[in-house]
């Protein structure tokens, strides 16, 4: 039985492959069409469906749509307030929304957001770019696959509890909005998941740190990343404020009021303006009082399941000070976050739930339980490019490469002597984190290396770039480290280690980590264990490996022309190094 399942309504298009259980491929959208987050979260840009991630993971699997048993799509519009969505139902859909009267808590351009959701199994059938279409012909419309809307905070859910290594866990997923859910609390216990209680619009801890976002200056939807990185620089010196915004209430529920905030803070930061120490504070303050929100829930579901183990998911779960914080300081033993946690995740989610709901039903039927037969031990789920194909790309492109003996020692021998890589082998990420399939890779040991790619990667000078660090050394070097595949917890670094890795070190003497395992990505664990041999550092920088405002890159011209376009001094892909300094003699 294959699942499909799409992200598409707001952004970070996705999709992903299910087979009886296993997953067989995910991918983002963004790493095809060079649209980062793949689109904008705008009502007019939901018809768009991740037409090539689809196909990504249908090639994966070497079958076409026609193959697919069913389709799960991550929204119900069935759950949307105040819409009508039987068979029939007629909306009035304003000609010009940007003009029309807006009720309370609603927008004029609902219809057609909603319009769009309802059409998307048609959309799907006959809306392929003409470059896919043979992929997705064929289809029986008829007794074709069949169509699923998932409810979007239920594929975050799944997307954490089907994906984590725990039999049973408590589930926490925060993100801006789904339907009208922007917060869910539950459990998942002897195979069954129930959901305990939920907060809805306008409450939402995602859509308060968009706004300050986008009063920071910054992209909202987007850049919320760069405020978590500001709030370091900063004191919580206007929490009293975000607290009269943000108000815990107990049962796992929390308000937030229209933060007003411009009266509170005044005019809004202009992009690329300078930044001042109220900048650093208030994202400090935000900060400060999402924490405590969020470990306030924590403790709520940790006393309402009894349940040891925490999963998280939705988009504030990309958090990872906030998430380390409730590891600090909350009640749980682990916490496993899904590292698709934004909404390219629920592709993932809406698959994984329609699968093993379906498994579920059949298992009853005959008087037994559905398995799990999956967990996510890496995030290298998205395509691969073999090296014939690697090879004939450099050759058609008349760049001068050659062949690596070993790969490992060569590249660990060029990091040593401080030069900055791109390192492309294997499968893409799924999630927004680099994770040593498509990174630009450095070493630690120069303390001006966080300015030198941060000069490379043109972008601020406030953003930490984060050490890879080799699983089983990970706590000899970073303070209570464990295992940490995704980047998404920080660790403070051993104070008798941090001369040694000034530059993975954050202003707060932190450092998001990612721990590898062999069995992760063999290739990359080597590289790391070739470097420590060189230098006694089983560290490496690993920042993702794309230009400004750019997504990371995902094919082998993806990844020449970021190298070309940017001050890499050497790109390793698949077994080929390509280097500047040779191309130019
Ligand atoms: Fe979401």
């Amino acid at each position: 039985m294959y699942t499909l399942g799409i992200n598409a309504v707001y952004h970070d298009s996705a999709a992903a492959l299910v087979h009886d259980g296993v997953v067989i491929a995910a991918a983002e959208d963004e790493r095809f069409t060079h649209v980062k987050h793949a689109k904008r979260p705008v009502p007019f840009s939901t018809w768009q469906l991740p037409f090539d991630a689809i196909d990504a993971c249908l090639r994966e699997a070497g079958i076409t749509l026609a193959d697919v048993d069913h389709v799960a799509y991550s929204y119900d519009p069935a759950l949307f307030p105040d819409m009508p969505t039987r068979p029939g139902a007629t909306i009035a859909l304003p000609l010009d929304p940007s003009r029309a009267r807006i009720e309370a808590n609603a927008s004029p351009w609902d219809p057609l957001f909603l319009s769009y959701i309802v059409n998307a199994k048609a959309q799907l059938l006959d809306g392929a770019p003409h470059h896919l279409r043979k992929r997705f012909a064929g289809v029986d419309r008829e007794n074709g696959f069949v169509w699923h809307n998932v409810e979007h905070h239920l594929a975050h859910e799944a997307s954490a509890f089907l994906a984590s290594p725990f039999d049973a866990c408590a589930v926490l997923t925060m993100d801006g909005r789904g339907e009208g859910v922007t917060t869910s609390l539950g459990e998942f216990r002897d195979g069954k998941y129930k959901r305990i209680t939920q907060v809805e619009l306008p409450h939402s801890l995602g859509l308060l740190y968009e706004a300050v976002t986008g009063w920071l200056g910054f992209l909202h939807s987007s850049d919320e990343y760069k405020v978590m990185a500001l709030a370091s620089f900063g004191e919580p010196a206007y929490a009293d404020q975000f607290r009269e915004i943000v108000q815990y209430n107990g049962n796992g529920h929390y308000t937030v009021a229209d933060p007003h905030l411009v009266d509170r803070f005044g005019v809004p930061r202009e992009r690329g303006g300078p930044l001042e120490q109220r900048h650093f504070d208030i994202a400090a303050s935000l900060q400060c009082v999402l924490e405590e929100t969020v470990l306030e829930m924590a403790r709520w579901l940790h006393t309402r399941t009894g349940l040891p183990k925490l999963c998280m998911a939705g988009g504030v779960a990309l958090n990872c000070v906030m998430n380390s914080y409730v590891r600090d300081n909350g009640p749980f033993d682990d916490i496993w976050v899904q590292p698709a946690a934004g909404d390219a995740g629920t592709a993932l989610g809406a698959a994984l739930w329609t699968d093993y709901r379906l498994r579920s039903e059949a298992a009853q039927a005959a008087g037994e339980r559905a398995e799990r037969r999956w967990q996510m031990d890496h995030a290298y789920l998205g395509p691969a490019f073999d090296d014939e194909t690697i090879e004939q790309f450099l050759r058609w492109s008349k760049t001068s490469y050659r062949r690596l003996d070993n790969i490992a020692e060569e590249a660990a021998q060029l990091l040593a002597d401080g030069h900055v890589i791109g390192w492309y082998q294997g499968r893409t990420e799924f999630g927004p984190r680099a994770l040593g399939a498509r990174s630009i890779l450095a070493s630690p040991v120069d303390p001006g290396m966080q300015a030198k790619l941060n000069e490379i990667k043109d972008r601020e000078d406030f953003r930490p770039v984060a050490p890879v660090v080799l699983e089983e050394r990970a706590a000899q070097w970073f303070v209570g480290a464990r295992r940490a595949p995704f980047m998404l917890f920080i660790f403070d670094v051993q104070p008798g280690k941090a001369e040694r890795i000034p530059a993975v070190r954050h202003v707060d003497g932190t450092a998001r980590i990612q721990t590898v395992n062999r069995d992760q990505h063999p290739l990359y664990y080597d590289l790391i264990a070739a470097f420590e041999r060189r230098t006694g550092v089983p560290v490496l920088v690993n920042t993702s490996f794309n230009t400004r405002g750019e997504p990371m890159v995902n094919s082998p011209r993806d990844a020449l022309e970021s190298f070309w376009t940017s001050p890499l001094d050497a790109l390793v892909i698949g077994p080929f190094l390509v280097r500047k300094s040779e191309a130019r003699a």
